[in-house]
């Protein structure tokens, strides 16, 4: 089957690799109708998330029809339409019990750390779902089944960023009429803002430098902010009579961009492996700008829920300022399982349509040059769906 595969820090391809099989008890065999690229996928590209294996299948996001199930998978069968989630569990241990399904004790055989699909090691070196078929691991509670009414296309985004940005939103504490502040207008930021309007925000600003994506933010409602225009900490102060929005989600992660240019100190400390040759998949520069923003622009006594990636390494930030306005800090990898059902349920509904952020489709032959795009954040080019059973 063909999928894209890592080959080392700026080095990807779309080989031929052999069909997934099932091996323990837990597992399932789905063969994916959709998948697609997201901005963590970037983090391994460019290095700036390191220790993801040669030869490792790419993507985490993935939708389809499982094609055959282990002995112990009792909640599913073949034929049944599924969203996968990006992050696996188990279902029994007591993070996953608690809701806690990303730090689920059981998923991960290669240490402590979040298991998720097509990622690093450490994440637990299981292959992704830019392929034709993926092997799904604890199957039982990794998989949504899916009604009907809800699409393919909406269904991607479900497995992974709609989740996120919502988890984002939570993590905020929002109350309603409170002022959100969401860094980064990517697939998550726009998540993260429609999800903050759901939650009952009175307002939202919206930082990027990006036209196209602050104009999707502001179809969403909300205020956007161009840091490539205008000091983003003395804005957010501005638009909020000087107290600074209530609170504020990064949506950015590692691969931050200064106005001021790349401090190449901070960007050695995260990309262990280095960071790719040439023009395509170069770092985003500044680390740790998103989270000093963060610090600066939200109000004393304020909320930063922290959704955007940093690797393990990674130890730059401003604590003092932070402990100094009585600051509340929440972070972490998404727990997907804990909200992908009820998230599925509010699209079925038509409470909320996700798939306004999909702008491209691409079939597996076209996903390097689709990474490309999507590394250049070109414009337009703001969510990669790929159909992977595509010609
Ligand atoms: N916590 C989780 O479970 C989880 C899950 C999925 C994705 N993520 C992370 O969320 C982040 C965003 O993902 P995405 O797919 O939207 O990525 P993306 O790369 O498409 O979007 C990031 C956006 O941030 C903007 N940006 C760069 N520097 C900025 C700055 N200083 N201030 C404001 N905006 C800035 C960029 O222009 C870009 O539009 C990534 O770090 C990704 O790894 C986290
Ligand atoms: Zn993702
Ligand atoms: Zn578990």
């Amino acid at each position: 089957m063909k999928a894209v595969v890592h080959h080392g820090v700026g080095d990807i391809r779309v080989d031929d690799v052999p069909e997934p099989a099932i091996q323990a008890p837990f597992d399932a065999i789905v063969r994916l109708t959709a998948s697609a690229i997201c901005g963590t996928d970037l983090h391994f590209v460019r290095g700036t998330m390191p220790g993801t294996a040669d030869g490792r299948i790419l993507g985490h996001e993935g939708v389809g029809v499982v094609e055959e199930v282990g002995p112990e998978v009792r909640n599913l069968r073949r034929g049944d339409r599924v969203v996968v989630c990006s992050t696996i569990s188990c279902g029994s241990c007591s993070y996953c019990r608690a809701g806690y399904f990303s730090q689920c004790d059981e998923a991960n055989p290669n240490g402590p750390g979040t298991a998720f699909f097509g990622g690093p090691d450490a994440a637990g070196g299981y292959d992704g779902m830019q392929a034709e078929k993926v092997l799904v691991p604890f199957a039982h509670s990794t998989c949504v089944k899916l009604p009907d009414e809800v699409s393919d296309d909406q269904a991607i985004l479900l497995s992974d960023i709609f989740p996120t940005g919502w988890f984002g939103a939570d993590m905020a504490e929002i109350e309603a009429g409170d002022v959100v502040a969401v860094l980064g207008c990517g697939p998550v930021g726009q998540f993260a803002i429609a999800s903050a309007f759901l939650m009952g925000a009175g307002r939202v600003l919206a930082v990027d430098q990006h036209p196209d994506r602050l104009e999707t933010a502001k179809r969403l409602g909300a205020e956007a902010v161009d840091f490539s225009a205008e000091d983003a900490v003395e804005a957010l102060q501005r638009l909020t009579g000087g107290i600074g929005p209530d609170r504020v989600i990064d949506a950015v992660g590692v691969e931050a961009e200064s106005p001021e240019g790349p401090r190449p100190d901070e960007v050695a400390e995260v990309a262990q492996d280095g960071t790719a040759d040439g023009e395509r998949f170069q770092p985003g520069g500044a680390p740790a700008q998103a989270l000093e923003w963060a610090v600066q622009a939200v109000a004393k006594a304020g909320t930063i829920s922290i959704i955007g990636v940093y690797p393990p390494g990674m130890t730059s930030f401003p604590i003092g300022d932070a402990m100094n306005k009585n600051l509340t800090i929440k972070t972490g990898n998404c727990p997907h399982r804990r909200y992908i059902p009820h998230l599925v349920e509010l699209v079925r509904t038509g409470a909320v349509d996700p798939t306004a952020i999909i702008t491209e489709q691409d079939t597996m032959q076209g996903a390097i040059a689709a990474y490309e795009a999507f590394d250049a954040r070109s414009p337009g080019w703001l969510k990669v769906e790929l159909l992977p059973q595509g010609a």
